[in-house]
């Protein structure tokens, strides 16, 4: 074990298209949002004392031998362990984040790399993309229920990513960089709830789902060639028909869409939801002209927080 503190940190995600499709085997693209995040740090402690989590945002602190694996902290902080083959250390992790909780910005996924990683390298080991993604990904499990992978792997990779669920993730190199708005909605998401609720849909008419499934793959796969290309008005285009087929399986809500509708009147290149739905926040691509104007119809239609972002 390290004699100093170490601090690692990870950051939030965007997906930019193909959530809940994603699930279903269809291709999606995650950007990783470089500014908000989160931080771990490991302080030494006194002999004997144990690993001690000081969950900030959460007003949590406890001993890890106390918590089950049914709790995120714990659970990472045991896979990590094993990984390493490593005994308990003596010594307190402290996490605090940037990013909303229940937002659909990765937040959980972005404290667990965070943890994971300022453990590894206290313990002598900077941890890899693929273990901080697997670690990442069972903590997920616990939030989420039956997660597609996504979240772990742009947060682990830190890169713009093409993803299929099971199959190792393409790291996009992206030909122009582009602006992001990212909205908040002013409601709390539940990533558990919306999946949920989307299989539940699903079961009843598979036939209709396959399809609007098949579309927002292929809108990914589409997109994925605009990034490459850097071809920005016809992501705006795709991200905007990618919204249209959310709003049709029911993910969305009116607060969303008005806030979709502001920016794209404003002059934004496209806007969606992100993540999940049933809340959280909604993305706007926007250029140099656009950005103010479009940030003020954000505000204006009720949006209580607006982000900024460069992709790529
Ligand atoms: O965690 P969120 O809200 O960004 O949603 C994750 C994206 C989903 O496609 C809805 C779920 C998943 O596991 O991919």
């Amino acid at each position: 074990m390290n004699a100093e503190s170490i601090e690692r940190s990870a950051s939030g995600k965007i997906i930019l298209c193909g959530e809940h499709s994603v699930v279903y085997g269809r291709p999606a693209i995650a950007v990783p949002v470089s500014t908000m995040r989160a931080y771990a740090r490991i302080d030494p402690a006194c002999k004997g004392s144990g690993l001690q989590i000081h969950a900030l945002d959460l007003q949590q602190e406890f001993a890890l031998k106390d918590a089950g694996d049914d709790d995120p902290l714990a659970l990472g902080t045991r896979l990590v362990l094993e990984h390493l083959n490593a005994p308990e250390p003596d010594a307190i992790l402290t996490l605090k984040s940037d990013l909303p909780i229940a937002a659909g910005l990765g937040s959980g996924a972005s404290v667990a790399a965070a943890a994971a990683r300022a453990l590894g390298a206290a313990l002598g080991t900077e941890l890899s993309p693929e273990i901080i993604s697997e670690v990442t990904y069972e903590v997920e499990k616990i939030h989420h229920g039956n997660p597609s992978g996504i979240d772990n792997t742009v947060i682990a990779w830190e890169k713009p990513v093409y993803f299929v669920r099971g199959t190792a993730p393409e790291i996009l190199s992206i030909h122009t960089p582009f602006r992001l708005l990212i909205a908040y909605s002013g409601i709390a998401s539940s990533t558990r709830a919306a999946v949920a609720e989307v299989r539940r849909r699903w079961e009843m008419t598979p036939g209709y789902y396959d399809v609007v499934f098949d579309c927002i793959g292929a809108i990914s796969k589409a997109s994925r060639a605009a990034l490459l290309q850097g071809t920005i008005r016809t992501l705006g285009a795709l991200l905007n028909e990618n919204h249209e087929l959310l709003m049709k399986i029911g993910v969305s809500l009116p607060r969303m869409d008005n806030l979709i509708q502001a920016a794209r009147g404003a002059g934004a290149l496209g806007a969606k939801m992100t993540g999940s739905g049933h809340g959280g926040n909604i993305i706007a691509l926007v250029d140099d002209a656009t950005t103010a104007a479009v940030k003020a119809a954000l505000t204006s239609a009720g949006a209580p927080r607006v982000w900024e972002t460069m992709v790529g």
